[in-house]
């Protein structure tokens, strides 16, 4: 029998853990890794499946045999975005350990907001003792965009420790506790009415840039913003002016437009803001094997993948 032959490459993960989780869902498939370079040295005729984050430009031109494409992560605008992308399905990390972890971050990050933890961080940096009266949750509406595997997730969390959560996102939704909207028309009023924007939407060409200056001044003044989705998403120089005029209060952001994000970025230094490095939410090797080992085992028997959807763009 002719080899399954799966090609990894990232330079983010390590290839044992996906090879020890994957081994006992797929024991006869053959996993190996290529050149730092994206050079496989093996029969490029044998290579079926590859799992990459953000492989080298021509890396998948070495496969002739190629079936499937499976994205080292959730968000697949760095794939989609290509040119040199082959024709064959694509899927994504889909792990409810994944979204477990992303609910968690962005709990951390509402409560942070909720709890006027910002400034105490400011007030701690002056040595300056200020009692403010908590406020309870469902005092803050907390809007979510984006009510996917992610967006979903989080706003449950949320909706179990008492915040009044709204979400929106392409196409109509219903979530138990959470007021639901859909499509751009009703973005703006969406916007109106959130204390706490939570943004969990993919990159795409709809999606790039859609909270720019106009979007910030439609919110409430003094209302946050925690983006742990993609940084083009936000349009960061008007992000920049709001958070310097006030009209947002504090930021908790885990993507940028650039990253590792610039030295010189003024946002490093701004009031409110706390800045982490793109970790939200990882790959869990461990939970995610099963959902990679599903898609191969329908490959291999002709079936369907629940994957990407080029067109939309996620
Ligand atoms: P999903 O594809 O499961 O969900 C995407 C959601 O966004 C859906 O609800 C979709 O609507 C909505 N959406 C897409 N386009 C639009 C639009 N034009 N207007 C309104 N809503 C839209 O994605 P995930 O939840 O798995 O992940 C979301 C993103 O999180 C990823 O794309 C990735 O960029 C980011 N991410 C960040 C991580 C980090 O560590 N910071 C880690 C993992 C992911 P509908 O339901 O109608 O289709
Ligand atoms: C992802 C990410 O998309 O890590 O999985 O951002």
């Amino acid at each position: 029998m002719a080899r399954d032959v799966l090609v990894f490459y990232s330079q983010q993960e390590t290839l044992e853990r996906w090879t020890d989780a994957l081994g006992p869902e797929l024991p006869d498939l053959d996993i190996r890794a290529v050149a730092a370079d994206g050079h496989y040295a093996g029969d490029p005729a044998e290579v079926r499946y590859v799992m990459v984050w953000k492989p080298p430009h021509g890396f998948f031109a070495q496969f002739p045999n190629l079936e499937l494409v499976i994205n080292l992560g959730a968000g697949v605008d760095a794939l989609l975005g290509r040119d040199d992308l082959p024709d064959v399905p694509i899927t994504r990390l889909q792990d409810p350990t994944m979204s477990r972890m992303m609910a968690a971050f962005v709990l951390f990050a509402v409560l942070r907001h909720a709890r006027d933890v910002p400034l105490f961080e400011t007030n701690q940096r002056r040595r300056h003792w200020q009692y403010v009266p908590p406020r309870q949750p469902e005092d803050f509406r907390v809007g979510i965009l984006g009510l996917g595997e992610l967006g979903a997730r989080a706003a449950g969390e949320l909706v179990r420790q008492g915040f009044d959560v709204r979400g929106w996102s392409r196409t109509p939704k219903t979530l138990p506790g959470v007021k639901c909207a859909h499509g751009m028309e009703a973005l703006d009023g969406f916007l109106a009415d959130t204390d706490i924007l939570v943004v969990l939407l993919p990159l795409t060409p709809d999606t790039r840039g859609l909270l720019n200056a106009d979007r910030f001044a439609r919110m409430p003044r003094g209302a946050s913003l925690i983006n742990v989705a993609r940084g083009p998403l936000v349009d960061e120089p008007a992000l920049i002016d709001a958070l310097g005029s006030g009209q947002l209060s504090a930021a908790t952001l885990d993507v940028f437009a650039h990253e590792p994000l610039p030295a010189d970025s003024p946002l490093w230094d701004m009031p409110g803001v706390l800045i982490t490095p793109h970790l939200a939410s990882v790959p869990i090797p461990r939970t995610a094997a099963a959902q990679v080992a599903e898609n191969i085992r329908r490959i291999r028997r002709g079936e369907p993948v629940v994957g990407v959807d080029p067109g939309r763009g996620y």
